[in-house]
């Protein structure tokens, strides 16, 4: 596994004039001239960026362990089917990506200060590192969803506002190709509107892998990423987490790892078994219907759904609300189901500067900083693109004193490179957004 940001230290070496030339790394100015100085230095150079990085893309070299272990090139992705390329067919985990053999969404780091040497203090009545199963308030059902935020996440708040019921999401930080929570418009604001109507929101890991397959090192990155992602919205990170296929035991460390994280880990009383039919409402009412009967007339359920599943997370959801109050059942989120208070749900980030909050998908900084890459389809657009890209830098740095905008102007600069190159080589390189590798876009 390797970052984007590998590839820098190689452009510096094929490029090292490049580089130091202060013109080029002034930032009021544009930073490739056409045709002027140095456009001269640096329409010389590209060729060689497209024959090591862009053209290996563009030839579709397999990979993985069907294809003798080899490696996709750099920034690119080694599909499961074992073909390198980038875009979500190639990039998204779980599914569509295979760690080892590139890069994957997984790989991707949010902005701002990690959450390593936070304190972790055990607080309330809820044992940590230890399986939840059920909730302890009577004729209490605790909806938890995981898999979100989705594209069913607003009609769902909309339809637990009209009910007047709180729920538990278990976000996921970069799955599934829809882009990371924080840099995401959509989600940094279904995130903020959970927590906002009173939902709580636990972990379930920035990308989704089995916890128990994973060392105890990358156990902690894929719980930190997202206390990160998480924190850049809401300037706090959860204390509950479930783990992906509910997969964390003792053999593995993986309890351990997460009592020293600090996380109540959290199954569940009832699976919904939305995953089995997905778009059966009538075998989920059943599966919804016996589980309760099971549990009345004194009990407690604690219900597991996925968001993305819209039969469940929109239909599903609907049945229930309906039934339960019919019966007397309260809905509650988890934590209120097992009497823990409020200030247990979550733990405030010492360390919030540079990167705090996300505006609109953004991430910035306390003064405004916000590192946005704009689409670009021709070459044109790009050095419109790259110029706006340096303004940020220098916004950031000003805003900032200097501090941490360094990963911003790494992709300024290596975008410098491309839109130098791009048109006007063989073969072709594009002048688009989609084949220059970096981007905020979804
Ligand atoms: C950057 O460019 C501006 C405008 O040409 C110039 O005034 C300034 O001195 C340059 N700064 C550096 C560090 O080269
Ligand atoms: C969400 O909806 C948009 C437009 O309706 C669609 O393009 C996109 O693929 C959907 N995303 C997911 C993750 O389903
Ligand atoms: C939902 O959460 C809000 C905010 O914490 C709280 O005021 C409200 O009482 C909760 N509703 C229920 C039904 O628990
Ligand atoms: C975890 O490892 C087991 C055994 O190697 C494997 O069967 C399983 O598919 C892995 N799970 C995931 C999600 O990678
Ligand atoms: C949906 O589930 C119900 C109950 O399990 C079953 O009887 C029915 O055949 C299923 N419908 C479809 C279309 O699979
Ligand atoms: C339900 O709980 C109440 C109070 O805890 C208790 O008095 C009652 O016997 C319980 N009913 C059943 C059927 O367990
Ligand atoms: C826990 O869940 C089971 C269903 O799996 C239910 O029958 C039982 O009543 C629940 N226990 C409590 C204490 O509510
Ligand atoms: C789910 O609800 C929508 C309305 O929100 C409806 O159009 C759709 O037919 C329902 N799906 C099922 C499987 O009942
Ligand atoms: C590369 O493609 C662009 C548009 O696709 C075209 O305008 C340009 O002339 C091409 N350049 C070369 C050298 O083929
Ligand atoms: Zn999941």
């Amino acid at each position: 596994m390797y970052s984007l940001f590998a590839l820098l230290p190689i452009l510096h070496s094929l490029f090292p004039t490049v580089f130091a030339a202060p013109s080029f790394l002034n930032h009021s100015e544009p930073a490739y001239c056409p045709g002027g100085n140095p456009g001269n230095d640096v329409q010389a150079q590209p060729a060689l960026l497209g024959s090591v990085f862009f053209k290996r893309q563009a030839d579709q070299p397999r990979c993985g362990p069907s294809q003798g272990n080899q490696l996709c090139g750099l920034g690119t992705c080694c599909s499961g089917t074992g073909f390198c390329g980038t875009g979500s067919d190639f990039c998204s985990v779980p599914q569509n990506c295979q760690p080892n053999y590139g890069f994957c969404d997984s790989d991707i780091t949010p902005t701002g200060p990690d959450t390593s040497a936070e304190q972790r203090n055990a607080q309330g009545p809820v044992p940590y590192g230890q399986f939840i199963f059920n909730c302890t308030m009577p004729q209490t059902l605790a909806l938890t969803y995981d898999d979100g935020p989705s594209n069913n996440t607003q009609e769902l708040l909309d339809i637990l506002m009209s009910a007047g019921a709180n729920a538990t999401f278990f976000v996921s930080g970069n799955t599934n190709g829809k882009g990371a929570i924080d840099r995401t418009p959509e989600w940094v604001s279904a995130i903020k509107r959970m927590d906002a109507e009173g939902h709580q929101i636990g972990s379930h890991t920035w990308s989704h892998p089995d916890l128990n397959n994973l060392s105890s090192e990358d156990r902690g990155v894929a719980m930190r990423k997202n206390e990160r992602a998480i924190a850049n919205i809401l300037n706090k990170y959860p204390t509950y987490m479930r783990p992906p296929y509910e997969n964390c035991n003792s053999e593995s460390g993986c309890l351990t790892d997460m009592n020293n994280l600090g996380y109540h880990v959290v199954a569940h009383s009832l699976d919904s078994q939305d995953w089995a039919n997905p778009d059966n409402l009538s075998a989920m009412v059943d599966t919804f219907d016996s589980g309760l009967g099971q549990a009345l007339p004194n009990g407690s359920m604690l219900l597991m759904q996925h968001e993305r599943f819209s039969v469940s997370a929109i239909n599903l959801t609907r049945y229930i609300l309906m039934d339960i109050t019919q019966r007397g059942w309260k809905v509650s989120t988890l934590a209120d189901c097992l009497g823990d208070d409020t200030r247990n749900w979550y733990r405030t980030p010492s360390r919030t500067e540079p990167a705090t909050m996300a505006i609109d998908g953004c991430v910035v900084s306390r003064n405004g900083f916000c590192g946005t890459l704009n689409v670009f389809t021709n070459k044109q657009e790009c050095d419109d693109s790259n110029r706006n890209c340096y303004t940020q830098v220098d916004d950031c740095n000003s805003a900032n004193k200097g501090a941490v905008c360094d990963d911003m102007k790494n992709i300024c600069d290596f975008q410098s490179l491309y839109c130098a190159s791009c048109g006007t080589m063989t073969p072709n390189i594009s002048c688009e957004t989609k084949d220059f590798g970096f981007s905020n876009q979804p």
